[in-house]
């Protein structure tokens, strides 16, 4: 098959995908609509990728969630969303801006009282978290800048349980990982092999389609 056919192919299945499993939503759709026009960047999760999220969260019985990177709040309300009666979640951005943005969104969908948003380099908040030694999260999920992603790794093993999900967004980079050529795919090459191969762990990398092919990374903290 042409590449350009494989392409469109690949836009056809996520569409089929999304109308039978993400329909149209209006929370989200306005969350994704005020990001656009506030300027920011389009790399939020697809909807159906946000589906899979919030079935995770369901799955996995999470009461509180953390995720590093916030951005305008789409997969944010999908977690928040997902969460039980007294579930709490704390997402962790760099930008100001994108804060204000995502504060709005998830107002708008009703889900205040469950997100707190800290502003701020994850990696000191994470140190801070760490420091404290606060309540360890039932999931966390990782999507904030690419190359540090191994040490968030490191801050999320800190702040987990055992049985606790780690999640990580963008683990195939339309497969720059298979031959990383910068310094954000080397660090998420370094972020799968840890995965694969640390022993507190049991995890996969799915292949997602994006806009190109991407993938999510799934790992449980073992319970031994
Ligand atoms: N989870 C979002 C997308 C996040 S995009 C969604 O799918 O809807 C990545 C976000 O991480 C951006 O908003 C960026 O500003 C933020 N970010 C980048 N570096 C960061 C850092 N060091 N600490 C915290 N946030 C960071
Ligand atoms: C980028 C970041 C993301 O978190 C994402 O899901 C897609 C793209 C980026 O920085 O290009
Ligand atoms: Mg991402």
């Amino acid at each position: 098959m042409s590449e350009d056919r494989t392409s469109e192919l690949l836009r056809e299945i996520d569409a089929y995908v999304e109308g039978l499993f993400a329909p149209p939503d209006e929370a989200l759709e306005a969350a994704l609509r005020d990001s656009r026009e506030a300027g920011l960047p389009e790399i939020n999760v697809s909807a159906s990728e946000g589906k899979l999220l919030q079935l995770l969260t369901e799955i996995a019985g999470a009461r509180r969630i953390l995720e590093i990177g916030t951005l305008g709040g789409y997969s944010t309300i999908h977690f928040a969303r997902a969460l039980p009666d007294g579930g709490t979640m704390i997402s962790l951005e760099l930008d100001e801006r994108h804060a204000d943005v995502a504060r709005r969104n998830i107002e708008r969908a009703g889900l205040s009282e469950k997100v707190e948003i800290l502003v701020g380099d994850a990696r000191e908040l994470l140190a801070a978290m760490v420091e404290a030694g606060i309540e360890p999260f039932d999931l966390t999920f990782i999507d904030a800048d690419k190359e540090g992603y191994p040490e968030y790794l490191d801050f999320a093993l800190q702040l987990s349980r055992p049985g606790s999900l780690i999640l990580g967004d963008n683990t195939i980079r339309d497969g720059s990982v298979l031959d990383p050529q910068d310094d954000s795919s080397r660090a998420m090459r370094e972020f799968n092999e840890r995965l694969a191969r640390d022993e507190r762990l049991s995890a996969v990398v799915v292949p997602l389609i994006r806009e190109g092919i991407d993938g999510i990374a799934i790992a449980r903290v073992l319970v031994d």
